[in-house]
């Protein structure tokens, strides 16, 4: 198959599914085993090797780390056979190491992909995010709000007290204002201990996850990841990227970012049609985590395409070796 810009997202799909599968049947032996690495390196490992089973001609942009501190899945790393489409894929191959070590919720595997230059080459730096579900006009809350009045005018979006908000916030000490402020409003709070991805996509499905939005500071690559299964399932992010010092700066020169205080939209972080593959690690509100029995073990991926909107949800009952 000869190199093409054209991306067949259809036809891709599945083989991204496998590709989040296997990451998330890899790290299943380390569930619970106190070591973030091993899991990390076993998702990595299977990640990878998937991939490459590809007929595609893949670049990492958004990965494990710069090329110099990750020997594998590093951002720029070609990935694929090297025919097919040219495409770039943002990928986490265990977003919760800590979650996945210590047996906790909502551990995923998550991949996307899409056209060349389809998504922000985000820097390795913290992003200040917000997020909210399908439904609402945009701009009914701003990164420029104060996070009281965010949840006022969301309440007031869905025509409902504050007291019927639940906000998703990662329990940090830098967030210890935000969730001082939020509470004030009366709005409940779902503190996650990790794992901001899956904490984003709670937002686009609030009768089956309870959360409403999403606020506060993580890694600003899973913001991009965030912001495409957003783009496929619907709602809306704004992202902030936020330097604490000059070689954070220097992160985002190299990346190509230019406004370092531009807020991105979702259509921003991800500027085309995308498609977008996780697998549960451990149980979650969004997907069980993977299932042992005796001789099997099972994975359950959430697989999206945005030019449709259409999410499926499949298992994959595969036999042990
Ligand atoms: P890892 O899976 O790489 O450990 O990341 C988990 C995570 O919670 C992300 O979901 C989040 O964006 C980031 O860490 C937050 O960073 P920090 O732990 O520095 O606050």
């Amino acid at each position: 198959m000869p190199k093409t810009s054209e991306f067949h997202d259809r036809m891709l799909s599945l083989g991204l599914a496998r590709v989040s599968e296997a990451a998330a049947l890899a790290s299943a032996d380390w569930v619970g085993r106190g070591d973030e690495k091993a899991a990390d390196q076993a998702a990595v490992n299977a990640m990878r090797e998937q991939l490459n089973k590809l007929d595609i001609s893949g670049t990492v942009v958004i990965g494990e780390g710069e090329r110099d501190e990750a020997p594998m899945l590093f951002i720029g790393e070609e990935v694929g056979s090297g025919t097919g489409p040219e495409v770039d894929i943002a990928l986490d191959p265990l977003e919760g190491t800590t979650l996945t070590a210590n047996d906790m919720p909502n551990a995923l595997t998550v991949i996307a992909m899409g056209p060349r230059g389809s998504m922000l080459h985000a820097p390795d730096v913290y992003m200040e995010k917000l997020a909210i579900g399908p439904g609402f006009m945009p701009n009914v809350v701003t990164l420029d709000m104060s996070f009281s009045e965010r949840v006022k005018r969301m309440a007031r979006a869905k025509a409902c007290s504050t007291e019927d908000i639940t906000v998703c916030i990662l329990e940090r000490p830098r967030h210890e204002q935000m969730i001082e402020e939020v509470r004030s409003t009366g709005a409940a709070i779902r503190l996650i201990p990790d794992g901001d991805v899956a904490g984003v996509m709670h937002c686009a499905e609030p009768d089956l996850t309870g959360i409403d939005m999403y606020m506060g500071s993580g890694g600003a690559p899973e913001g991009v990841l965030a912001a495409a299964a957003l783009k496929c399932m619907g709602g809306q992010i704004w992202g902030r990227l936020l330097f604490r010092n000059d070689d954070e700066k220097a992160r985002a020169a190299k990346a190509g970012v230019t406004d370092l205080d531009r807020i991105y939209t979702r259509d921003e972080l991800v500027r085309e049609d995308v498609i977008f593959a996780a697998s549960g690690v451990t149980d979650g509100s969004l997907l069980p985590g993977i299932k042992r029995e005796v001789g099997y073990l099972t994975a359950e991926t959430i697989l999206m395409r945005s030019k449709t909107g259409s999410v499926r949800r499949m298992t994959y009952r595969n036999p042990v070796q």
